[in-house]
């Protein structure tokens, strides 16, 4: 039987971020949320008390999961941060990178002459790398990284440079795949190796990387 997760406090982010460029204008991504809510209705199948930080999706609550609804990647760093403690974060937003530096008050409007526009992008806080970082890091924090090229390597590299548990890497732009479809495959790395999760629907890829977190909260026998 797999290990459960009573008791446990699990958060998840999922979705995109949009961040506004002006009142009507925004910058966003192709992520659904579905792996990331599917992520968080099989922590809650497995007994974890499960907050989903969730961004703009279109996506109905999962059974016994408490939600939160952010738009920009600064909420949802702070509403990710507001929601500590807990056992587990795992990371299945796909966060923006860089923000407008600033927020347009009205309308961007053409200008005669003018053939182009460029913007001025500014990082976002890297939520993934801060929280496994902070003093209050939850036991164990999981990140996904979504790559169109060399998924592994990437992912790896991801691994180190964030200093988290485990990295769920998933190819990005094939049919099937990724971001928009109902069906994954994981490939989760930690630091002693690799193991293939899917392909298959993204609710059994979830239960199975739910069922890899509890085993890792599972006290090492002394
Ligand atoms: N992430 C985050 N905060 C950010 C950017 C990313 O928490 N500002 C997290 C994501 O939730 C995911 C992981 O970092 O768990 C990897 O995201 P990804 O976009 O694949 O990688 P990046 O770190 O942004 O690197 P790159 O864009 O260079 O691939």
């Amino acid at each position: 039987m797999s290990a459960s997760l009573a008791g446990r406090r699990m958060v998840v982010s999922a979705g995109p971020t949009y961040e506004d460029l002006d009142p009507v204008r925004f910058l966003g991504n192709r992520s659904s949320g579905k792996m990331g809510f599917a992520v968080a209705a099989a922590a809650a199948r497995a007994g974890a008390d499960v907050l989903l930080v969730a961004g703009p999706v279109h996506l109905p609550t999962p059974d016994g999961v408490a939600r939160v609804d952010v738009r920009s990647a600064a909420q949802m760093h702070a509403a990710v941060f507001d929601a500590l403690p807990a056992d587990v974060y795992v990371g299945a937003a796909a966060v923006a990178d860089f923000t407008p530096a600033q927020v347009a008050p009205s309308k961007i409007k053409k200008r005669p002459g003018e053939d182009g526009l460029t913007l001025h992008l500014v990082r976002t806080r890297d939520i993934l790398a801060e929280l496994a970082a902070d003093a209050r890091r939850p036991r164990l924090v999981v990140g996904f990284a979504a790559e169109t090229d060399d998924v592994d390597g990437n992912a790896r590299h991801k691994l180190a440079a964030k200093r988290v548990d485990l990295v769920a890497a998933n190819r990005v732009g094939i049919a099937g795949s990724g971001f928009e479809g109902d069906d994954n495959t994981l490939l989760v790395h930690d630091a002693a190796g690799q193991r293939r999760f899917g392909p298959g629907p993204k609710t059994a890829i979830a239960a199975e990387l739910v069922a890899l977190i509890a085993q890792r909260l599972v006290p090492e026998p002394p």
